[in-house]
């Protein structure tokens, strides 16, 4: 059985599509869960249970990170593990549309806040020489499509970066690791349609004929395997890209 259970576990981006899957499956394992977001509402169904707090706050202030990773270990006593899921879209835009203010954005909600929230996790977990980091990126790092150039330059940075902390972090038994999801059915999927496109058929035309296996990557297919990266089974795994993308890295 793969065991999360009694570790505690921050999860960004939990509001989203993936995150809040993310979120229930660790509840669901007995994890003690930390759901940070700009919008926590959807986490509400889970305000009663004992072993949640939502942590409503922009993560790319670096002052709401240092809190919010104090609070965490003074309420469970220490942080475990570290889901890295929030990130933002690009519209899909010819490069030269694209404007300097949008790509600063784009590279700093889905670069910049992973440094900052691993730069925090590093600091509690390294005092108890144990820890796991999973970050989100996207298969379009390894596979990308045209109009989406800062988005993918952002998840290429965040893969470099995943493995540069796999090695400085492996003395510590801190492991980190990177999921590349494929197309998923969330809301961001129609936030990457040109501003004049139809949004369910970019889904189905573009996105959906592009996995291999045929169909979009649901929430859960992403929640089980960051559970997976999140437990001891995963010992031994670092520095490594898991494509949860039905083959569309092909
Ligand atoms: N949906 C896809 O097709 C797809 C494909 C590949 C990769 N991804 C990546 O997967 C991750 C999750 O995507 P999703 O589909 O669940 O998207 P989503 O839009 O449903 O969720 C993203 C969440 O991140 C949160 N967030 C954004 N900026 C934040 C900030 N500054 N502080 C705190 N929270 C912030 C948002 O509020 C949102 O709830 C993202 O990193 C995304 O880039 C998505």
């Amino acid at each position: 059985m793969m065991t999360v259970k009694g570790k505690t576990i921050v999860v960004t981006g939990a509001g989203g599509g993936m995150g809040k899957a993310t979120v229930e499956l660790l509840l669901k394992n007995g994890a003690n869960v930390v759901g940070c977001d700009l919008n926590t509402d959807s986490l509400e169904p889970f305000a009663g249970q004992k072993n949640f707090m939502a942590y409503k706050g922009n993560f790319l202030d670096e002052d709401t990170v240092k809190r919010a990773f104090k609070t965490v270990s003074e309420k469970f006593g220490s942080i475990d593990g570290l889901a890295n899921i929030a990130g933002i879209a690009q519209s899909n835009t010819p490069i030269e549309k694209v404007s300097l203010q949008e790509f600063h954005k784009i590279m700093d909600i889905n670069l910049t806040m992973t440094f900052l929230t691993c730069r925090e996790a590093a600091l509690y977990m390294k005092g108890n020489k144990t820890g796991k980091i999973v970050n989100v990126g996207s298969v379009s790092a390894t596979r990308p499509r045209p109009g989406l150039q800062a988005y993918v330059a952002s998840k290429g940075a965040v893969e470099s970066f995943t493995k540069a902390m796999a090695l400085e972090l492996a003395p510590f038994h801190i492991n980190v690791n990177i999921l590349h999801p494929g197309p998923a059915d969330t809301t961001m999927l129609g936030k990457f349609t040109a501003a004049e496109a139809e949004i369910e058929d970019t889904k189905k035309e573009i996105f959906e004929k592009s996995v291999p296996l045929g169909r979009l990557i649901q929430p859960d297919d992403i929640a089980n395997s960051i559970k997976f990266l999140l437990s001891e089974e995963a010992n031994m795994i670092t520095g490594t890209i898991l494509h949860v993308d039905g083959g569309r890295n092909i």
